[in-house]
């Protein structure tokens, strides 16, 4: 047991006993495949070595009791009185329970202490991680032997209903089916997936964090999903066939979206490109040609900032930065956007020299301090 599942096993003890199991989930990275997830395009996460922990234990009354460790903060409630409390931390816990009673399954009430090391707002999907340790937790302690994809349906659900986000699949699929040392090959419309072995020889993947918070809930991300739809719509008037950008081809939205509306035809464009990206991404991967995987991370952050406009000037200085530099394959930012991190492909042995100049660049550039993680590849949602 590591020493966040010993810190929430003592807690839980001296709070309420010796009955808990402890369960954890990760967050997760994405190579490539941004904003795709929910226009039924592609997605190339994989789950990391940070997770959201929690302890559990059942009640014999209908009372649901919270604690979070790490924000020392306590929620009692019960099963009957479930409802999102504005931006706050037990809406990844109680929209999870909500998802329970609403599909019918039999839970009492319990206790639950939680702890996580995935920091909060960093594009690394925090919430996605308690949703999912808290859904796997549940489905363990009460017996319920629900499937893997039911356990993401309902994280991924949670997350729409209680802390009003409408994201995709991609961060609640990374946690429960993440593998260690593989990305996930996602195909968000048929729900396909496949391993891909994620060896990079002799090159890092390191995370620069600007410390911007992003807040996917603040609208611009489901400002993004009504544009795609948008996008989809205007072409459905002359291909009534289509029902999302994954029908859509270049022709159809110069065609029938660019002469009507410029903004929404950026949008659409830049996730055709992108799950072009992620295929020529694969192959590359697949033979080992690193240089053609990193230009392609460096045109999907040109995507996401100038046409996709999910990026923000922070970031944009930390892409910009590196790209100078010869000895890193490729970079973008990550997640949603508007903050968060960036990802980078870094030949392994100036990652040192390069994580000091950066900070001290940052810091001058942008007056905020950077933080730095190496990302390593680790598995889906687990009992500890
Ligand atoms: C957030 C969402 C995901 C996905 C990404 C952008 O992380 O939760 O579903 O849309 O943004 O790729």
């Amino acid at each position: 047991m590591n020493k966040i599942a010993t810190a929430i096993k003592n807690t839980y003890i001296n709070s309420f006993g010796d009955d808990s199991i402890i369960a954890a989930a990760p967050g997760r990275i994405n190579i490539i495949g941004e904003h795709t997830d929910y226009n039924n395009g592609f997605v190339l996460p994989a789950a990391i070595d940070k997770a959201a922990y929690v302890a559990i234990g059942k009640r014999d009354d209908n009372a649901i009791v919270l604690i979070s460790k790490d924000l020392g903060d306590t929620l009692e409630t019960t099963l009957y009185d479930l409802m999102p409390i504005a931006n706050s931390w037990t809406n990844y816990v109680t929209g999870v329970v909500d998802q329970f009673l609403k599909r019918g399954y039999s839970i009492s009430g319990f206790n639950l202490v939680l702890s996580s090391d995935v920091p909060m707002g960093a594009g690394l999907s925090s919430s996605a991680a308690v949703e999912c340790a808290v859904a796997f937790a549940l489905s363990e302690l009460f017996q319920l032997d629900i499937s893997s994809i039911e356990l993401v349906n309902i994280a991924q659900k949670a997350e729409h209903e209680f802390a009003g986000v409408l994201c995709g699949i991609m961060d609640q699929f990374a946690s429960v089916f993440g593998k260690r040392g593989h990305a996930i090959k996602l195909d968000c419309q048929t729900l396909k997936y496949e391993y891909i072995p994620l060896t990079l020889n002799a090159v890092s993947i390191l995370l620069f964090n600007t410390n911007v918070k992003h807040s996917l809930a603040s609208g611009e991300y489901n400002v993004r999903r009504e544009q795609c739809n948008e996008g989809v719509d205007l072409i459905k008037k002359y291909h009534p066939e289509i029902n999302s950008l994954r029908d859509v081809t270049l022709e159809m939205l110069e065609q029938h979206v660019k002469p009507k509306n410029e903004l929404i035809f950026r949008r659409c464009k830049y996730v055709l490109d992108e799950n072009k990206r992620l295929a020529d991404v694969c192959e590359a991967l697949e033979k080992n040609d690193i240089k053609t995987v990193g230009q392609k991370l460096f045109a999907s952050h040109e995507g996401l900032s100038k046409e996709y406009e999910v990026s923000c000037k922070e970031l944009d200085f930390l892409i910009d930065y590196v790209k100078q530099k010869t000895y890193v394959f490729g970079a973008r930012m990550m997640g949603g956007g508007f903050g968060g991190c960036t990802i980078n492909l870094i030949q392994a042995t100036e990652a040192d020299s390069l994580i000091k100049e950066i900070s001290e660049a940052y810091k001058i550039a942008m007056n905020k301090e950077l933080s730095i993680y190496t990302a390593s590849i680790g598995g889906g949602a687990r009992l500890i």
